[in-house]
């Protein structure tokens, strides 16, 4: 159980100290549709979830940085350095290091920590703990060290430490509403521009994201190709990014293309014009226009980008068939991790049934379920009584 005290405690008890650390709280995220969107410069529309990870942290009077990290009983040190050196084992400690490679990159002084981390967002479950890590703890080494924090900024130095340091390709989606998340709103946002809407998610329905326990190993490489294929698309339309290809166009000059890049390029070109469509369904609390344009992302998914696999369509398929559910898709990468439902309060439990009676015998796994509200993005947390 993730206590604000037993959190100090082992921050005590591991660096023999009775000083009261300070906190901090990044969210993980669930995307409720716009999906690999975000690395064409499209429209994406996540919500912060209320699972997060936990940083509680003192400076130094040096430039060293001592991590323990709770949920792996592991330890990292280094030293605060633009050469710090990449790791092969421990490599939830890429992130933190990575995180004071990219903002000393960015020109800022940092000062050494002593830190916990710990959290209850699911690993490898798609729903964004590694950028959680990353802004909680670039949240903490700005604020140890008193810098200002601009929060676009946080978000593109995590990008740029899982792009350039972690060795993984993705887009601003995660990192961006880890930083930028709002209380009870979804946020459309436009990943080119950086800028983005409030969008209030209706009191009526819930948020269900369920996990399907399948994780692949090869997601990274995966998820690699399938931006160097948006990347071929966009260079054949002379554009710079598949965000400038309306639909129209799109039909009319695909045939020249491979046809597996042109089903790549129809999944992002169709779900942008979604994402919006999505967007405006929510301003007038359309929840069953949204619900529908969900379930069509996701066969665009499954067919064209082919990111879903047998588990995520059944829990999809479980989740159609179960009345008050107004749509389902996978979320995140894909290839494994989570769908996300959006059903009415009173399908909640139906729905909760439906899955335990059928995906464990049909799938050999069990999907640990989570009714999410949406929160806010990363923060100090107050200790109000240590
Ligand atoms: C991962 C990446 C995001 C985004 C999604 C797919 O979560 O980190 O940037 O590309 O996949 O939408």
């Amino acid at each position: 159980m993730l206590t604000l005290s037993s959190i100090i405690e082992t921050f005590q008890l591991k660096f023999k100290t009775s000083a009261t650390p300070y906190l901090f709280q990044a969210p993980g995220r669930v995307n409720l549709i716009g999906e690999h969107t975000d690395y064409n410069d499209g429209f994406v529309l996540p919500t912060a979830i209320d699972r997060h990870v936990l940083v509680a942290a003192l400076p130094r009077p040096d430039n060293s940085v001592n991590i323990y990290a709770s949920n792996f009983d592991r330890w990292d040190r280094f030293e605060i350095s633009p050469t710090v050196d990449h790791l092969l084992e421990n490599t939830w400690a890429n992130y933190i290091r990575g995180m004071s490679w990219s903002l000393l990159g960015n020109g800022h002084r940092l000062r050494g920590m002593d830190m916990t981390v710990t959290g209850n967002i699911p690993i490898g479950a798609g729903l964004s703990s590694s950028a959680a890590i990353e802004i909680a703890v670039g949240f903490a080494f700005l604020q140890v060290s008193g810098v200002e924090i601009n929060r676009r900024l946080l978000a593109l130095a995590a990008q740029k430490a899982e792009n350039e340091f972690v060795g993984m390709r993705c887009g601003i989606m995660d990192q961006f509403i880890s930083c930028l998340g709002q209380k009870d709103h979804a946020l459309l946002i436009d990943c080119r521009e950086l800028s983005y809407q409030r969008l209030p998610l209706p009191a009526h329905a819930a948020v269900i994201i369920v996990d399907s326990g399948v994780y692949r190993g090869l997601t990274d490489m995966a998820y690699n190709t399938r931006r160097n294929e948006c990347e071929t698309a966009a260079a054949h339309f002379g554009v710079k990014a598949l965000r400038d290809v309306t639909v129209e166009q799109f039909q009319a000059q695909h045939h020249a293309l491979l046809p597996v890049v042109a089903r790549r390029a129809r999944h992002v070109i169709t779900e942008n014009h979604r994402t919006l469509a999505a967007a405006a369904a929510l301003k007038k609390s359309d929840v069953s226009t949204f619900g529908q344009l969900m379930t069509d992302s996701h066969r665009s998914l499954k067919e064209d980008f082919e990111v879903s696999c047998p588990e995520l369509d059944l829990l999809v398929d479980i989740a159609l068939n179960t009345d008050g559910v107004y749509g389902a898709r996978l979320t995140g990468a894909g290839f494994g991790g989570c769908i996300v439902a959006l059903a009415d309060h009173n399908a909640s439990q139906p729905f909760i049934r439906a899955i335990n009676k059928h995906y464990p015998h049909k799938s050999g796994k069990t999907a640990p379920i989570y009714i999410c509200k949406a929160s806010q993005g990363v923060s100090p947390v107050e200790v109000l009584d240590p």
